[in-house]
């Protein structure tokens, strides 16, 4: 099972790339994890959509190829960053990469909500005509305080959330193959 996570975050030190890379190595024997960074996906512009750039290419190609897309995000002011709705714009047009792929989403933020509201709108927008994701419910992850819970080298200490994401990612492999 090929899955891809997209991180909504470029910088450097992101807390939701290291729970993208946390997920990828603890659950490597389960399903194989590429993540996708969107620092090369320039601003959506539809008159490019017929022909976009190479980055986007192949950005689209990876998603339309993978079982099923994990969504990893912080929240910007109460909803999604830019950049993650700019990388949706083009995955909703044209070869709708999207319809009917599985999601599932998680997120990390300094504050105790853990991403509550941008995981809100995300669903969402999965939801759209030209997205059309199946997201899988009653199983969302907010890792609040995500800053005090990993380690030097990018481990999750916390361990009630890794226990926690040993349950979600076994309900969300069990879920794709249905
Ligand atoms: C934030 N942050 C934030 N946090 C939150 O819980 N709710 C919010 O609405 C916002 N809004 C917001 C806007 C902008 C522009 C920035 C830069 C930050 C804080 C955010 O959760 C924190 O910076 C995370 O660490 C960002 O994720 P990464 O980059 O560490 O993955």
């Amino acid at each position: 099972m090929k899955v891809v996570a997209i991180v909504g975050s470029l910088r450097e030190g992101s807390l939701n790339m290291k729970l993208a890379k946390f997920v990828q190595q603890r659950y490597e024997e389960k399903f194989e994890l590429e993540i996708l960074r969107l620092n090369e996906i320039p601003m959506y512009n539809q008159d490019d959509e017929n022909n976009p750039p190479h980055s986007v290419q192949d950005f689209k190609a990876k998603v339309k190829a993978a079982d099923a897309v994990l969504w990893v995000t912080p929240e910007y002011n109460a909803s999604i960053p830019g950049v993650l709705g700019n990388a949706i714009d083009w995955l909703s047009r044209v070869d709708k990469v999207m319809i009917g792929k599985p999601s599932f989403i998680m997120g990390a933020s300094m504050g105790n909500l853990g991403t509550v509201k941008a995981q809100m709108h995300l669903r969402d927008i999965l939801f759209a005509a030209g997205l059309g994701s199946p997201v899988l419910q009653g199983n969302e992850v907010y890792v609040g305080a995500a800053h005090t819970k990993f380690d030097e080298a990018g481990n999750l200490t916390d361990e009630s959330t890794v226990k926690f994401l040993d349950t979600v990612i076994d309900n969300f492999i069990n879920w794709m193959q249905k």
